[in-house]
């Protein structure tokens, strides 16, 4: 016991407290053997899993100067699609979600930004719907209409009665943490409209964001000019 206290005390005199890691983002505190153990095993894990390879065939819908667009679809190469199921089951155990499969996995589509240093920092999840729910603001401002919402599962957002046509549910929006506000999210949203039916660009009325997070909510609020 002694000996573990008395390590902690030294590491302490270097790193004081808790720190967060510049490349994968956890925070641990500095000096704790165990959190320095779980951070080395996070951190390897976290890397193995956002790494890309490079493919053979890779259905790129945009360019970047910092990075690129990968569309992955249901019936592609299994590599390909197991990179994306576990870039998806990051972003789910980020936003809670506890082995939630896919609503309908052979009509999703999954969109993967890869940056330049060739790490997926950006994953979104679009489905095909029908109907979608406006959020609405709060009480006091409940005439003015938010955003979408899908009605399963939805949250305490206040949500309009009345269905309304969208064609592309977003079920899942994902941006690494370290690379959030640096226009990933509203980058694949874009490509998502363009990309999702063929030949046809989307409206931001066309498309929906399922059970928004706060975050989720700030950002499509934004990117929906509501
Ligand atoms: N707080 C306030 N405003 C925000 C936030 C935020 N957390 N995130 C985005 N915005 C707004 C800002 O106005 C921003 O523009 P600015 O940076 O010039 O001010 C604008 O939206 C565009 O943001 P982007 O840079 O395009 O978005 P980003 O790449 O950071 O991705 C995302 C946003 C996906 C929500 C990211 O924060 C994230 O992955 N969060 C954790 C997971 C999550 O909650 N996802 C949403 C779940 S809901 C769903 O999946 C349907
Ligand atoms: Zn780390």
């Amino acid at each position: 016991k002694q000996a573990t206290d008395q390590l902690i005390i030294d590491a302490g005199q270097k790193h004081f407290g808790a720190i967060a890691c510049k490349s994968c983002g956890m925070i641990y505190t500095a000096g704790s053997p165990e959190d320095e153990f779980q951070h080395t095993q996070y951190h390897q894990s976290l890397l193995d899993k956002i790494k890309f390879v490079g493919w053979k065939k890779e259905r790129v819908v945009a360019e970047y100067w910092d990075g690129k667009i990968i569309l992955v679809l249901p019936d592609d190469p299994k590599y390909a699609v197991k990179k994306a199921d576990e870039v998806r089951q990051l972003a789910d155990n980020e936003l809670g979600f506890k082995q939630v499969s896919l609503s309908c996995p052979s009509r999703s589509k999954t969109y993967l930004f890869v940056n330049s240093e060739k790490m997926i920092v950006g994953c979104l999840v679009a489905e095909q719907i029908k109907l979608a729910f406006r959020v609405l603001n709060e009480p006091a401002e409940q005439k003015e209409v938010k955003k979408h919402e899908l009605l399963e599962h939805h949250r305490a957002w206040c949500c309009s009665t009345k269905p309304e046509n969208a064609i592309c549910g977003i079920s899942r929006i994902w941006v690494f943490s370290l690379m959030r506000r640096k226009g990933i999210g509203s980058r694949m949203v874009d490509t998502v409209r363009n990309s999702f039916m063929y030949g046809c660009h989307l409206s931001k009325e066309e498309i929906a964001f399922s059970d928004p997070t706060p975050d989720g909510k700030l950002f499509a609020s934004n990117y929906c000019e509501t």
